[in-house]
């Protein structure tokens, strides 16, 4: 029998723009894997967006303009099934299901629920999101959408290597209770990158505020690069390797994301060149910034022009959206039917 096809599934929030965490954490994987004989599922998490709800918002607007700023990144909807969560409804029945079986200590030790929750203890008059039960278990939502499609290979950012480890003990858990049934994922890789955010904190995020985004124009990009903080005057780095793996962790933050910035961006000899001026501790982070700068808009240019291209219509993203649905759905029914007959719920009359 021919080896089974690995299938990749991987989601993004349409939480406002694409930064370049989302784009060198998710979505530089999705173009390499699209060169690869494999299934591709690729969706909009609209469900999950609702964590951060406060009040009305176009998410269906906002999924679109995720969705064309995908293509205009270079995923071609041809080649890997690009949906939006909210049409493959069975997701919820699936979380639903997991739920029953997760328990909630678990998912308090979940980092997104922790952080919240110590931004709230710390600071109890902030108006922003309560702690919902749909925050509290977010990662059973993303357990659905990871073992709907029976993914191997969940390509996302560092920071949810602890979300798709949940989905696979959750996955293990229903399997040990009720029989083989769910398919389980690979863990991510090891050296998954987490972009830190360009005020020095440890993580590039829509909520931090500290985001490049793919879409920001020359000016925008020089303004953001020009604010990064460099105050801190270089300091030796105790390492005579020039690998950006082994130097970037050892330098100030502020100044580590520009130099991780030339790393994913400039060729190897000009991260090198910066390298050595850190390291003879010059004064060259003028130049280093308007280096950065110069690389990040070159890069945003083609996406910003494919984004705007007239013939990349609302009406033909909807269309894709429509047909794609149609394609995952059968997909979905087959593993959310298995487990109903797993529990002993047994199949749906109305789906049979
Ligand atoms: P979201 O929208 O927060 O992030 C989308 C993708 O971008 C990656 N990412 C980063 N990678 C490196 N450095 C960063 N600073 C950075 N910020 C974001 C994330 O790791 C992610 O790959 N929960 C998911 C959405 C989701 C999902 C899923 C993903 C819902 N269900 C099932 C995979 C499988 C998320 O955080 O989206």
């Amino acid at each position: 029998m021919a080896d089974k096809k690995d299938v990749i599934l991987s989601g993004i929030r349409p939480t406002g723009r694409l930064h370049y965490g989302n784009y060198f954490g998710a979505i530089t994987h999705f173009l390499r894997l699209q060169e690869q004989d494999v299934n591709r599922f690729y969706f909009v998490a609209d469900y999950h967006a609702l964590t951060t709800i406060q009040e009305r918002r176009d998410i269906s607007a906002q999924t679109i303009h995720m969705l064309r700023t995908y293509i205009a990144c270079g995923l071609d909807p041809n080649e890997s099934i690009i949906y939006r969560q909210s049409d493959l409804p069975s997701t919820a029945e699936l979380a639903l299901l997991l739920g029953m079986i997760t328990n909630i200590g678990h998912l308090e030790r979940g980092t997104t629920y922790k952080d919240k929750l110590g931004q709230i203890q710390s600071d109890p008059k902030q108006t922003g999101n309560p702690l919902s039960y749909g925050l509290l278990g977010y990662p059973v939502l993303m357990a659905a959408d990871i073992l709907i499609v029976k993914a191997d290979i969940v390509p996302v950012g560092d920071d949810q290597r602890q979300h798709v480890e949940m989905a696979c003990d959750i996955a293990t858990k229903f399997n040990s209770r009720f029989g083989e049934t769910l398919h389980i994922p690979k863990p991510i890789a090891r050296n998954a990158l987490r972009l830190p955010g360009l005020d020095g904190s440890s993580k590039m995020g829509k909520s931090e505020n500290n985001t490049l985004d793919l879409l920001d124009d020359e000016k925008t990009v020089l303004k953001k690069v020009k604010g990064v903080p460099t105050t801190t005057e270089p300091s030796p780095l105790g390492t005579d390797s020039n690998t950006p793996d082994d130097v970037i962790p050892l330098m100030p933050p502020g100044v580590g994301v520009l130099f991780r910035l030339l790393d994913l961006l400039a060729p190897a000899e000009v991260f090198q060149e910066f390298l050595q001026e850190y390291r003879d501790q010059g004064k060259f982070y003028g130049n280093l910034k308007k280096s950065v700068a110069q690389h990040v808009s070159e890069f945003n240019a083609p996406i910003i022009e494919r984004f705007n291209d007239p013939a990349l219509d609302d009406a033909h993203i909807q269309d894709i959206l429509r047909t794609n649905a149609m394609k995952v759905s059968p997909i979905a029914l087959d593993t959310v039917e298995a487990c109903r007959e797993a529990i002993g719920i047994g199949r749906s009359l109305y789906r049979a």
